[in-house]
């Protein structure tokens, strides 16, 4: 399989759906990579992964850490590197980070949160050979701030304002952008909008494409289930059963067997 490029993200616009799932390691990387036109290493691992109640507190060391192993459990893949809380505040500091994201690891592109606010970000690293993927809407590292996870785009000033923030990002560079958590009647005229693909998560069908959260969409996530979630796999279900079914073998000595043993 070969990688695919920004060309081909960008010629899927109007053309086909794009299919873009996190992973925050090599293993399931390596199981969700096949069907994924982007591997989108988030900074959600801060939840899903490590517990927290927001994204806010990983690092970026840790997300590093993160990327390096999607990274090599899907070597074939374009992977997303997230530039985490704090890591984006002017544009040289996002430089100087974002360079570090391509030296150390082998993602694709990288993602920043924020609308018309980031675009002279946005455009400095654009301009210096590193691509970018916005991220408008719901953005959830702006969630302490604004006082929560909210719906946005509820009004016709709101939808204008996320057309405005599309616009920026695009004229900056970005080659797509996550649009996250926006009414779907939002979402239809802020797609239409730009050239480049806006890749919905929780924003309704008429996006150019969807994202989830791998461990929302394999059920293992199990703290809340959004609206916009849909599981394909009660994960949490399965692996609660299938780990007392080893913790009965253990206490009844079932296992191991003879001919799992030396
Ligand atoms: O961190 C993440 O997983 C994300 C997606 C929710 C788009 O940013």
């Amino acid at each position: 399989m070969t990688k695919t490029t920004i060309q081909a993200i960008k010629a899927a616009k109007n053309t086909r759906k794009l299919v873009v799932i996190t992973a925050y390691d090599a293993l399931f990387a390596r199981l969700i990579a096949p069907q994924a036109d982007i591997l989108l290493a988030g900074d959600s691992l801060a939840m899903s992964f490590g517990g927290h109640s927001d994204t806010l507190p990983i690092t970026f060391d840790e997300m590093i850490y993160h990327t390096k192993a999607v990274c090599r459990g899907a070597s074939d893949s374009f992977v997303v590197f997230d530039m985490p809380f704090g890591s984006c505040a002017s544009a040289k500091s996002a430089l100087g980070n974002a360079t570090r994201v391509y030296k150390e690891t082998d993602a694709s592109a990288v993602k920043i949160e924020g609308g018309t606010e980031k675009a002279e970000v946005i455009k400095r690293l654009t301009g210096n050979a590193i691509a970018v993927m916005g991220h408008i809407g719901l953005t959830p590292q702006f969630a302490r701030q604004s006082g929560g996870f909210k719906v946005q785009g509820k009004d016709d000033a709101a939808i204008e304002r996320l057309i405005g923030d599309a616009g920026a990002i695009e004229e900056a560079g970005a080659f797509a952008i996550v649009l996250e958590g926006v009414k779907a009647s939002a979402a239809k005229p802020i797609a239409a909008s730009v050239k480049i693909p806006v890749i919905g998560i929780g924003a309704g069908a008429d996006c150019d494409g969807q994202v989830l959260v791998w461990s929302d969409l394999l059920g293992f996530f199990e703290a809340f289930k959004p609206k916009f979630v849909r599981r394909y796999l009660e994960g949490a279900a399965l692996v609660k059963e299938a780990i007392s079914k080893f913790a009965d073998d253990v206490r009844s000595g079932a296992f191991p067997s003879e001919q799992e043993s030396y």
